[in-house]
């Protein structure tokens, strides 16, 4: 059910897909001398999240535990983690941990700016605050800085059970996902504001190699004229463009 893959050097991808959901479900694991953990998986996934972290590491070493936003599926295993990994560290926004990761996770949090790095051995992370991309207020993502893999939560989030990694262009399967959405008890998941163009275009400007979404298949490739197609989409879909 639960499946692992290296989608860029030392960054596993576990998916699991839920079929009730129609949806997969990945957490990333960055193996490195402090391993890093994006995403926990929902509470109900930990068993088999943390039985694939345990093929790559000793979950008990993990030393950072991140996610975009304050949801289930970025978070919700977040103490079962924090519990059997002494050293290990929430690190999430200001606003996350003001208004919800200070008061629920077992220990406080490390509270990442705009632009603050994290070095985790032979990486660096960068924590970049995007308050409602793709969803909530206290929104932020992260992108590893050596082999620019941007890790992009629920952004171009892809319906169904995907390869797990792919070279060709996965905008389609990202538009008639959000499309599906709007027509659903779903729709508007994710806002669509006077900020985001330019929130998606800062994304775009780091040049990613790698777009590591949560939610269907890893893109590798041209991770700038993906994200500026999301743009676009987002904007028809959801925007001023929106029918
Ligand atoms: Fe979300
Ligand atoms: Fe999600």
């Amino acid at each position: 059910m639960t499946q692992v893959t290296e989608v860029a050097p030392d960054v596993f991808r576990i998916s699991t897909f839920v079929p009730q959901a129609g949806i997969e479900f990945a957490q990333f694991l960055v193996r490195d001398d402090e391993p890093l953990l994006f995403e926990t998986g929902l509470k109900m996934m930990f068993p088999a999240v943390r039985e694939a972290v345990a093929k790559l590491i000793d979950p008990a070493k993990l030393r950072w535990i991140t996610f975009s936003h304050f949801e289930s599926d970025e978070c919700g295993a977040l103490n079962e983690f924090l519990a059997i990994a002494p050293n290990a560290e929430a690190a999430c926004s200001l606003v996350g941990a003001a208004t919800s990761v200070n008061d629920f996770a077992s220990r406080p949090p490390r509270v990442l700016a705009d632009n603050e790095e994290i070095a985790t051995g032979k990486r660096r992370f960068r924590y970049l605050v995007t308050p409602h991309v793709p969803h909530c207020w206290d929104a932020g993502l992260l992108f590893e800085t050596t082999d620019r893999t941007l890790f992009s939560s629920d952004l171009l989030t892809q319906s169904g059970e995907q390869p797990p990694l792919t070279e060709s262009d996965p905008l389609e399967r990202a538009r008639e996902q959000l499309i599906g959405f709007q027509k659903s008890p779903f729709a508007d998941y994710m806002p669509y504001t006077e900020k985001t163009p330019a929130v998606l275009e800062r994304l775009a400007a780091l040049q990613p190699k790698t777009v590591a979404t949560m939610h269907g298949s890893v893109y590798r490739g041209d991770g700038a004229k993906v994200l500026r197609g999301l743009s676009k989409i987002m904007t028809e879909v959801l925007g001023e463009g929106r029918a």
